[in-house]
Parts: structure tokens; sequence; C-alpha cells
């Protein structure tokens, strides 16, 4: 596809796993070991269609609420996702990254993270951001906490733009994201890129996250290509 300088940040809500294996009669672990698969078709096809940042949203702030058994599985994804695909994610020259907070994360999936960001820190190509551990209300209110640190420590003026707070956000260094989609048939944001999405395009797939087509995905962004984005003004 041709590449479009305009979609360069696509956020995705990886929902309805559970759902998915409940209708196969399986546990809901095993609609998360398919998601996993998903991700690394999604992650690829996304990059050969030159998008500049992807970022997939893994687990959320409010997702601890969630039986300890399904959290604990959750916390092993990344180990099968990196020991699985990292030499294919490697060659394709893609770089992983994360947002969200280290902290309450268990050690041995913490080393797995960021040992996948060192070893593709080396890597050019697309940005396969995982937000894992993230909320958007969260990483508002530690760039909040940032930002005043800076003025009482360093000095820093009291007066603030919007391109300037962003750069406090721990996704500051990624241009915002120019299409979020959601599957599995839900219609809300979940608390993902609060403020990063302010002017982002939205779709809501009824398709469940492990059924999600490379093909379908590729279609979002044709779709998207489409769109008349007027951020407030009136159509030229
Ligand atoms: C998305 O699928 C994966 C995570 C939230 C980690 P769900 O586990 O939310 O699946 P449903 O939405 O209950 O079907
Ligand atoms: C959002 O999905 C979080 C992730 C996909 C990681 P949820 O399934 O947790 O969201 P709700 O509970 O339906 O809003
Ligand atoms: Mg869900």
């Amino acid at each position: 596809m041709e590449k479009n300088q305009s979609c360069r940040h696509v956020a995705i809500i990886m929902d309805g796993n559970g759902r998915w294996a409940k209708k196969q009669n399986r546990e809901r672990t095993f609609g998360h070991t398919i998601g996993v698969e998903n991700v690394r078709n999604i992650a690829i096809r996304a990059n050969d269609l030159g998008i500049e940042v992807l970022t997939l949203y893994a687990f959320s702030t409010e997702n601890w609420k969630r039986p300890l058994e399904e959290v604990n599985f959750l916390m092993k994804l990344p180990e099968i996702f990196f020991k699985k695909f990292m030499k294919e994610l490697m060659e394709k020259n893609i770089r992983i990254r994360m947002i969200g907070e280290w902290e309450h994360v268990p050690q041995d999936t913490r080393d797995i993270l960021e040992r996948a960001i060192r070893e593709t820190s080396v890597n050019t190509g697309m940005i396969l951001n995982f937000a894992f551990n993230y909320g958007g209300k969260r990483e508002i209110v530690l760039a909040a906490q940032k930002y005043a640190q800076d003025v009482r420590d360093n000095g820093r003026a009291l007066e603030l733009t919007e391109d300037e707070f962003t750069t406090y956000l721990m996704s500051g260094e990624y241009p915002p994201v120019d299409l979020m989609i959601r599957t599995s048939g839900e219609q809300r944001i979940s608390n993902f890129l609060l403020w990063e999405m302010a002017y982002a395009e939205m779709m809501f797939l009824d398709v469940a996250w492990p059924e999600f087509t490379t093909d379908e995905f590729e279609a979002c962004i044709r779709d998207f290509m489409q769109r008349d984005r007027r951020y407030g003004g009136v159509k030229a």
C-alpha cells in the first residue's frame, strides 16, 4: 500500500479474547493464547504497511480486578510472545517499547519486557509499543506530577502549552494517535490513550481479537485513508 504519512500511529484495543474462547467451550485463557499469535500477525502487517507506531493495549490498570489465575496468565504472555517471535521481530527491524507502570508487574515479566526493549533498541523500523499496566488517566496524573516537580526542582516556568505537556507523558515521543481500532463489539475507550486520541479516527469492529485478520486490518487502514479529518475546521 502506498505509504501515507498521515497514518503514522495506530492504536488497538485487543478485546474479546475471553468471549471468543467461551463460544467454543474453551477456557478464557485459550483466547489469550490465540490472541498472542495475532499480535504477531497484525504487527508484521502494520510494519509492512509502513505504520510508524503500533500501540497495543495488552493490560489495563483496571485488569487487576480479574481473577488471580487469569491475571497470572496474562503476566506470562510477554514471555510466550517474545520466546516465539523475537527472532522474527529482529528480522523485521521492529522496535519494542512499553508504556505503563513497571510497578506491580511481577519481576520475571519485567525482566522479559526490559530485555525485549533492550535487544530491539538497535532496530530502526516500526515501534511496537505495548500498553502494559497502562491507564490513560494515570498517565496524565503522572505527567502532571513530573511537570510539577520540574517547576519546583528545576525552576521551570509555570506557563505550559499542550505540546510541552505532551512531552511529560509516557508516550510523549510518539505522534498522536491517527487511528484507534477496538475489536469485540464494545464501543468504549476503557481508559486507553485519552490525551493521545483527542483527534483520532475511531473504528469499532464486531470481530473478536483472535479472529481479526491482517486483511481486515489493512481494510481499516484503507477506510482511514478515505476519512475527512477536519480538526474543527471546514472542508476546503
Ligand atoms: C482482551 O480480551 C484481553 C485483555 C483485556 C487482556 P478480554 O479478556 O477482555 O476478553 P473479553 O472482552 O472478556 O471477551
Ligand atoms: C480493555 O479491555 C483492556 C485491554 C484490551 C487490555 P477490557 O476488556 O479490560 O475493557 P472493558 O472492561 O470491557 O471496558
Ligand atoms: Mg474485554
